[in-house]
């Protein structure tokens, strides 16, 4: 027995000289020491020697037992250092060689100003809400005080889907579904796309963005909204700028106004720009129309608003100087790059 161990050990040693990798220190491994192993078998014979003879070999075997496996796992660590840094050579990266350039996308103009006017209304205390744009006759038009036969209808060439249902001609069908959910205090913002047949021009398009604004609670005045609005003007177009409330009328407020702002290009001047009138017509605002809180269930003796909406497209031209609208949706990169 004893020599037939020397002679295991030898073996292993060649052996384990011409292992080339882990697999074959493995195998190496189970022809020794696995079920069926020559070790395993030799330990299997203890059994059958003398009383005299088991101690003194069983000890011998198991000490060889014990070497074989330190044997065998230094090497394993070895090979596995080699492999790895063989392999690590063989993927090596080389970190001298120039990277792949990613193209890097910008905001789009309209999101881009959405986000900075959401910016200075969520700096206000405003919320923002969102509302469908394939909207109910009911919302877009009824409840905001523009019946069936209203002539205001008209100016607002729509998308039937049928009879009741349209896409949104503009985000003031927001503030009535706002006010069915809510109670008082109000003070949200809305944007988002809405639709109107208009024959495409340099400033018509048939899909186009707006931001709604709407602030109800007791005693809010036409003061509030003249205080809001000149704030967002000058956080968007700069300290300077002056605001101008003119008159006008939506069937939704009362009493309504068109907001404007001094030129600017001619600072007020005049210029070919702002059709040598100093000013240019940047939203819609007025004082909630009563009818309309009826139709929403708010008592116009205790509450008043004031609502306003604008056109995304017509504040990013202003702002940014441009003179298309189309520009916005051809998608040529040459322009959006610049944003
Ligand atoms: N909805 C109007 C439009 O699309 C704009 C507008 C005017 C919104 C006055 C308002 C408002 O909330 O008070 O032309």
């Amino acid at each position: 027995m004893e020599t037939k161990i020397q002679e295991i050990r030898k073996n292993i040693i060649l052996e384990l000289k011409s292992a080339e990798n882990l697999q074959d220190i493995e195998k190496i491994k189970t022809n020794i020491l696995g079920r069926k192993g020559e070790l395993t078998l030799l330990l299997r014979q203890l059994g059958s020697l003398s009383s005299e003879e088991r101690p003194k070999l069983g000890k011998l075997l198991h000490q060889h037992k014990k070497e074989i496996e330190l044997i065998l796992q230094k090497k394993m660590i070895e090979m596995g250092k080699t492999e790895k840094e063989k392999k690590l050579k063989e993927e090596g990266i080389d970190i001298s060689l120039p990277g792949k350039i990613f193209d890097r996308g910008t905001m789009h103009p309209i999101n881009l100003i959405l986000k900075e006017i959401e910016d200075v209304f969520l700096g206000l205390g405003f919320k923002i809400e969102e509302g469908p744009e394939i909207e109910l006759d009911y919302y877009n038009f009824e409840a905001l005080n523009i019946p069936k036969d209203h002539p205001a209808r008209d100016d607002q060439d729509s998308f039937f889907v049928n009879n009741e249902v349209l896409l949104r001609t503009h985000t003031s069908p927001v503030e009535i579904r706002v006010m069915e959910k809510q109670q008082p205090p109000i003070r949200i913002i809305a944007t988002g796309k809405c639709y109107r047949r208009d024959s495409t021009d340099s400033t018509h398009s048939p899909m186009f963005h707006q931001i709604e604004g709407l602030a109800v609670d007791k005693n809010i005045t036409f003061g509030d909204l003249k205080g809001v609005l000149t704030v967002f003007v000058q956080r968007i177009f700069g300290k300077d700028r002056k605001v101008r409330f003119r008159p006008g009328f939506f069937p939704f407020t009362e009493p309504s106004a068109e907001v404007d702002v001094s030129c600017l290009l001619c600072k007020g001047r005049g210029c070919r720009s702002c059709g040598y009138t100093g000013w240019l017509e940047i939203m819609g605002a007025g004082v909630t129309d009563p009818a309309v809180f009826n139709m929403v269930g708010y008592d116009p003796e205790i509450y008043s608003g004031f609502a306003f909406g604008m056109g995304a497209e017509r504040i990013a031209m202003l702002k940014y100087g441009i003179s298309d609208i189309r520009l916005f949706f051809e998608n040529d990169l040459r322009f959006l790059k610049q944003f």
